[in-house]
């Protein structure tokens, strides 16, 4: 087989890229290693920033987004009995952010690449890269059980965190830079009308939780845990106890509750490889950098990339320059490191740290204050939060 640009991963990076290289008439062929109906059901993150839904909607990808995305115009946090709330419009001059799932940006891309017969490949296994420092790089991969070769221009390595693209490329290339944190977060989906019109971020004496939403009629509410901690320990009681205690800091605030559809703990954790490009291999997404997930930077960062990726694809087709290659990884660093430190600040400034001595307790409070108190510190977060412009 042949195409133009092999795309390792179906998630939002890898499928976004396929769509948007098709409607420049650039073929690709996408690689998944598991089902469709696994990727279109995998719950993640659910807020898209002001750029990440223009981009969506211009690329014509918008209308269920436009229809069933929520537009939110601030954030809550709470902490001790206090509680402050980031008034994005006022903070920034009117943009915001929609909450929509990613697995719905998943199969709302699925669809569109299928509808216009976009080649994409499920329940692949065995993907490896064969020559990535050649002109003409191949992969290969077995479905349904038979191995194939694919011959091609350029491979984006979209196959996320566990992926095969990043440790393709020889260990003493990659220049790597990584932070583990002491805690995790237990994430739950309920079947429950949202308890407040807005997120609510809340750092609490026995840890952070976060109550969120994927619709009118469902909630999405996390509970920082031990990193070490097993799903088994946690009973739906115990979940519901540990939420009400860490939210309910308001007056008249209350939780409510629902059937749990799914219960799961993901670990926590700061990743940049800094080598996005090697040879004709090009990462993009989880495949490069990760995030804590307080802020919700993640699928964010990763449509920023694909974003950089397709314009340089297009003009080496359009113009034959490599140009825009070239700076592909200077320019996606430059908002990878922003949103790395903003997820950082944000994970530090509401968790319990288990370590933490009584200096570093005063000095979370300090922020949290300074956060709420200042409009200069609020500005700043809001800005962050909603995103900044594609350049
Ligand atoms: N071969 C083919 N596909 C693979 C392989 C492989 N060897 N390894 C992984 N994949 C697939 C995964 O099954 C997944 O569907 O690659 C896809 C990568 O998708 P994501 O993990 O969603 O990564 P990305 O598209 O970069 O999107 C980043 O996902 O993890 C969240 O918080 C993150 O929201 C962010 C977003
Ligand atoms: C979510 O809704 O899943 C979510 C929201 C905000 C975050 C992280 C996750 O910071």
């Amino acid at each position: 087989m042949q195409t133009q640009i092999e795309i390792i991963g179906a998630g939002p990076a890898g499928l976004l890229l396929s769509h948007l290289l098709a409607r420049k008439g650039i073929e690709s062929i996408v690689l998944e290693s598991k089902s469709r109906e696994y990727v279109e059901n995998r719950v993640r993150a659910g807020v898209l920033e002001q750029g990440t839904v223009n981009l969506l909607a211009e690329a014509g990808l918008g209308e269920r987004l436009l229809k069933e995305g929520m537009p939110h115009h601030g954030i809550e946090i709470r902490f001790g009995a206090n509680s402050h709330r980031i008034d994005f419009d006022e903070l920034t001059d009117g943009k915001g952010i929609t909450i929509y799932g990613q697995q719905e940006v998943v199969k709302d891309l699925i669809s569109t690449r299928l509808k216009e017969n976009g080649k994409l490949l499920f329940e692949t296994s065995d993907v490896e890269i064969l020559n990535p420092l050649d002109d003409k790089p191949a992969i290969s991969f077995k479905v349904d059980g038979t191995e194939q070769q694919i011959q091609c221009d350029l491979i984006a390595g979209c196959d996320g965190f566990h992926g095969v693209s990043r440790n393709s490329i020889p260990e003493e290339k990659r220049k790597n830079f990584s932070r583990d944190y002491p805690f995790a977060w237990l994430g739950i989906l309920v079947d429950a009308p949202p308890s407040s019109a807005e997120l609510v971020y809340a750092n609490s004496t026995s840890g952070f939780a976060l109550h969120s939403m994927r619709s009118p009629s469902i909630t999405r509410n996390y509970i920082q845990c031990d990193p070490e901690d097993s799903i088994e320990n946690w009973s739906n009681d115990r979940i519901w106890q540990a939420l009400h205690d860490r939210l309910e800091t308001v007056a008249d605030w209350k939780l409510v509750e629902g059937e749990i559809i799914e219960k799961a703990i993901t670990p926590m954790r700061s990743f940049v490889c800094e080598t996005m490009r090697y040879g004709r291999l090009l990462l993009a997404g989880d495949a490069a950098h990760i995030v804590p997930p307080t802020g919700a930077k993640g699928m964010n960062l990763a449509i920023s990339d694909v974003n950089y990726l397709s314009d340089a694809i297009v003009k080496r087709y359009q113009t034959g320059s490599e140009e825009l290659l070239d700076s592909y990884t200077e320019k996606c660093l430059r908002r990878i490191w922003r949103g790395e430190h903003f997820s950082w600040y944000m994970t530090s400034l509401l968790h319990k740290f288990p370590e933490s001595s009584p200096f570093q307790e005063r000095l979370q409070s300090a922020e949290l204050e300074y956060v709420c108190q200042s409009q200069a510190a609020s500005r700043s977060l809001a800005e962050n939060y909603v995103g900044f412009k594609f350049k």
